[in-house]
């Protein structure tokens, strides 16, 4: 089976749907970086269907790079990538185009093709590569999502297998290329205090929130296809689940961490009707390209639970949301109260169990809450918290760390087959088996009353804090 051998590094980088959306607000800046930080040598071909010139993909990139506000720093790496671009225009389904993409590839032996284009087109663009003879020792990078449910997610896995062998494929997630996320796996395994306590017997409930300030203009065609539930909590707050719940990878490398986060996905209990609360911004409806009567969900909360011996019936409630009041991230892990009462205020309502709490965004930050005794005769006290603050300021963009490690071959930062088959079993029924959409106005923290409905005693849902953040 074809497919570059494993940590061979790539001598180009094809890259199709070069004229779209994800290569102007994300690619681009991650090619300028890897230009500048000498990981980008290699020729990188742009192919659409645009009836553009290379003086065209030349001007977008440019573009693209000065509105990141990232190009003062190096105003030369822009000039290195601008000459490392190539342009192929084409229709996908037609040979002449990949005819010319062989011919403009030249000497190339190892490419990476990397699928910036919807999923509907992957099986005609594998095939085709696969016709000119561009798998062998290829490999390919595909984008998220990885099909609707788990019957597409399965036919779109035999189109690639047909052509690139599994460790030929890179499946993009990226949140995975994210400081701030990775270092939920260093963080745990870095350190030996928290392992003890890491289960069961010691956390109660841990909650994952991703909201958005934003809505969804520009990308309503894809919204209607997806909703919050594909779009953001079956991949990235799955993974996020996964890096906190695996047990540790049993040596130093790729396959090892792959295997432990494969485990927690398939230990996923599937989700049913009554564990996801679905809510649509008021005023959906009335953008273009979506339908009047749209039941799609631009909030979703979901109450999950592993089925391991490590997680056994501890609830991970899980929120994302568009115009919500904030654009964060967090995670929050809430440990057990201690089992005696022994001072007056362990009744209190006000009385907060210790909190590990990871904020992701919009600035990294650990935060460990832990009682302390108030001066005084009483025995009473306070929760405080021991803040982390976590320096992000040379923290390379998810897509340059993962376009890196891609053109080098290396996989540990991509999702195996096997995860995103057993994350699509888990929302599988609930993708058509669902309550209606439960309408929300923008700038709230979505459908409270049935959110707080479902998270119930193990709430209230922790709001991260609103308004324009900053230090
Ligand atoms: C994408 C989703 O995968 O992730 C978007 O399709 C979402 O809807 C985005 O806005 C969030 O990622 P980031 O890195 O921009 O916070």
């Amino acid at each position: 089976m074809p497919g570059a051998p494993i940590h061979t590094p790539s001598d180009a980088l094809v890259f199709f749907g070069a004229t779209g959306d994800l290569a102007r607000k994300s690619i681009f800046p991650a090619l300028y970086r890897m230009a500048r930080s000498g990981a980008l040598t290699v020729p990188v071909v742009g192919v659409a269907h645009s009836d553009w010139t290379l003086a065209d993909l030349q001007q977008r990139a440019r573009e693209s790079v000065e509105s990141s506000g990232d190009c003062e720093k190096d105003p030369e790496a822009l000039e290195t990538l601008l000459g490392l671009l190539r342009y192929v225009d084409g229709d996908y389904k037609d040979p002449a185009t990949f005819a010319k993409l062989r011919e403009e590839l030249g000497d190339a032996t190892t490419p990476t093709h990397y699928l910036a284009i919807p999923p509907s087109l992957f099986g005609t663009v594998i095939d085709a590569l696969a016709e000119v003879g561009l798998n062998e020792n290829g490999r390919v990078v595909v984008e998220k999502p990885f099909g609707r449910d788990l019957a597409s997610a399965q036919a779109l896995a035999a189109d690639v297998g047909r052509a690139f062998d599994e460790h030929a494929v890179f499946r993009i997630d990226h949140f995975l290329g994210k400081d701030e996320i990775m270092n939920l796996l260093y963080f745990r395994f870095a350190n030996s205090i928290f392992e003890p306590i890491w289960n069961r017997d010691h956390i109660s409930s841990v909650q994952v929130t991703f909201s958005e300030d934003f809505g969804v203009d520009g990308r309503e065609s894809f919204y209607e296809s997806a909703g919050a539930l594909r779009d953001v909590i079956e991949n990235h707050l799955f993974q996020i689940v996964a890096l906190l719940t695996m047990e540790a990878p049993a040596y130093q490398g790729y396959g090892a961490v792959q295997a432990a986060k494969a485990a927690v996905f398939k230990a996923m209990r599937p989700l049913k009707r009554e564990d996801l609360v679905r809510g649509q911004f008021e005023g959906y409806r009335d953008h273009s390209n979506v339908a009047p009567d749209s039941d799609v969900e631009t909030f979703a909360a979901v109450r999950l639970f592993i089925d391991s011996w490590r997680w056994a019936d501890v609830p991970f409630y899980l929120r994302t949301g568009k115009l919500l009041p904030s654009k964060s991230g967090e995670v929050v892990v809430e440990f057990k109260r201690p089992p005696q009462a022994l001072f007056d205020d362990a009744v209190s309502p006000d009385h907060h169990p210790n909190r590990l709490t990871f904020r992701l965004s919009p600035h990294p930050e650990i935060g460990l809450a832990v009682r302390v005794k108030t001066p005084g005769a009483e025995f009473t006290g306070d929760a405080h918290e021991l803040t982390l603050q976590v320096d992000a300021t040379e923290e390379r963009l998810p897509y340059e760390r993962l376009l890196t490690d891609a053109l080098e071959g290396d996989g540990s930062l991509f999702t195996a087959e096997d995860s995103v088959e057993a994350a699509w079993r888990v929302v599988d029924d609930v993708l058509t088996d669902h309550d209606p959409a439960v309408p929300y106005a923008p700038g709230t923290w979505g459908p409270t009353a049935h959110a707080d409905a479902l998270i119930g005693d193990d709430g209230p849902w922790n709001n991260p804090p609103t308004g324009k953040a900053t230090r």
